[in-house]
């Protein structure tokens, strides 16, 4: 595991949109990226769109995109939906197309086999050349909290109280938070060719540092990164905090 502490919140947007750009180009603009919502990745997404508005980016035009995960319950729309977030906060702006943009499909009608579909998709595609990752306060990665088995593929789970406060910022109240959601599992994470892990701001200090150097363990399932031979943790100083 390669851990990159860095200077700035901008310095892990700048180089996390080097890492992204760099996967684009290797495979010709044919590259599948791994997409994380929230708003530790917003400022290297904000990055990539300013180098496309100014013409200095790869082309994405045959590039595919899959997220991580999506809530189940929302309205079809649902601005704060993952679907709509990343189109809105990268896609839309990079002019990847929307039918090359990929979830999990929360609609009620198909839930039970959704997690199954998103595997088989998944593979169709080739895998993903490099999978962008947040990290939870409580060690969670994509919404696999913690006690998730590190072999898990794409399913449906529960939000703990934890996380659906801390994602209440997105919506009027904690109420709105949707208890369940579909997520790539752990297992899913890990056949990612390149894990780009980013991490700021002083709330993920400890997580970042059981994740990295902490014991392998679902209780961190963050730690499961451990186990992948080709990662890349990219820091602000808050973040690396508590690490030794
Ligand atoms: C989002 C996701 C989550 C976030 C994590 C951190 O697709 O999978 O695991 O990466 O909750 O969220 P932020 O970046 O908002 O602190």
């Amino acid at each position: 595991m390669e851990v990159v502490p860095l200077d700035s919140v901008e310095e892990v947007a700048a180089l996390g949109a080097d890492v992204i750009e760099a996967a684009v180009r290797a495979r010709a603009g044919a590259a599948v990226l791994g997409l994380a919502t929230g708003s530790t990745p917003l400022p290297a997404y904000r990055e990539l769109i300013r180098r496309h508005a100014a013409g200095s980016g790869p082309s994405y035009a045959g590039v595919r995109c899959f997220t991580l995960d999506e809530y189940v319950g929302l309205s079809p729309g649902h601005p704060e939906s993952y679907r709509a977030t990343i189109a809105r906060e990268l896609t839309d702006p990079l002019g990847i197309p929307a039918d090359r943009v990929h979830g999990p499909d929360p609609s009620p009608t198909g839930l039970a086999t959704a997690g199954e579909r998103y595997e088989e998709a998944l593979v169709a595609a080739g895998g993903v050349d490099v999978q962008v990752l947040g990290i939870g306060s409580d060690g969670h990665l994509a919404f696999n909290e913690p006690g998730s088995s590190l072999a898990s593929l794409t399913r449906i789970k529960t939000l703990t109280e934890e996380t659906r406060r801390d994602n209440a910022r997105f919506f009027g109240s904690v109420d709105e938070v949707p208890r369940h959601v579909l997520t790539q599992g752990l297992g899913t994470i890990l056949r990612a060719r390149h894990l780009l892990l980013l991490a700021t701001g002083a709330g993920k200090a400890a997580a970042l540092a059981a994740a990295v150097e902490g014991p392998l363990t679902a209780s961190c399932p963050a730690s499961v990164l451990q186990l992948h031979p080709h990662v890349t943790v990219l820091c602000d100083p808050a973040a690396a905090d508590g690490l030794a």
